[in-house]
């Protein structure tokens, strides 16, 4: 694991929403200055029955809280994010019932639960290009046999590794494509000019032996 490009990208991240931050602005956390609701309802629309969601990558756990709050379905939330002020506002404010559910980790190396989650949430950007097989599998495994992993990237990020992608002959249109070739087949693509997302079903025939 490339532990400089994880350092790398967790200080970047740590000034854009928490340097100055007090902690009352419970978006900046997430990367949004205004509530996303419509690209929350977008995220949201692959759950179609009560069960346990973990958001790698959860900020403060806003985007859970939304789905906890809008779905009609009895959720228990899990998140797990690389920066310490996010993690302590998920469990001190947005999740103080569930404040064992949300770990400080990285998701290139944080040991997940075999089968434990109905949904799970993973934008691949979060990790390094070499470590996206390894991780992509671990998130499979980690999910209950007729669940879904949701799969998604903001647009922003994409028009950056679009013009990467252009330069590197390697086209990057949607999230499909930052996914391993295997996986990206069984993938049902849903685009939204604000977020590209791809949902992946998991079936008894993908679980390990
Ligand atoms: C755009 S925010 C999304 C927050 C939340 N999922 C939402 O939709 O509101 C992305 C989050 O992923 C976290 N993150 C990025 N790479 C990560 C990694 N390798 N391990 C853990 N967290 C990571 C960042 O710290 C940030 O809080």
């Amino acid at each position: 694991m490339n532990k400089d490009f994880y350092e790398k990208r967790k200080r970047i991240f740590w000034k854009k929403y928490w340097k100055g931050n007090d902690g009352s602005d419970i978006l900046r956390p997430n990367g949004f200055k205004e509530y996303p609701c419509e690209i929350y309802n977008q995220l949201m629309k692959p759950i179609d029955r009560d069960g346990a969601v973990l958001d790698l990558g959860c900020g403060n756990g806003l985007l859970l809280r939304h789905i906890m709050k809008y779905s009609g379905y009895k959720i228990t939330p899990y998140g797990i994010d690389f920066i310490e002020e996010s993690i302590k506002q998920a469990k001190e404010i947005l999740h103080p019932q569930y404040k064992e559910n949300f770990k400080v980790g990285n998701i290139a190396d944080i040991e997940l639960e075999k089968e434990k989650y109905d949904y799970i949430y993973f934008d691949p950007y979060s990790v390094h290009p070499n470590d996206i097989e390894q991780v992509t599998q671990k998130i499979i495994d980690a999910c209950k046999p007729n669940g879904k992993i949701i799969f998604y990237t903001y647009k922003d990020v994409l028009t950056i590794l679009k013009i990467i992608g252009i330069l590197k002959l390697k086209p990057i249109k949607w999230v499909g494509d930052l996914l391993p070739k295997h996986i990206k087949n069984k993938l049902e693509r849903i685009d939204h000019p604000q977020i590209s997302i791809a949902i992946y079903k998991k079936e008894e025939q993908d679980r390990k032996q």
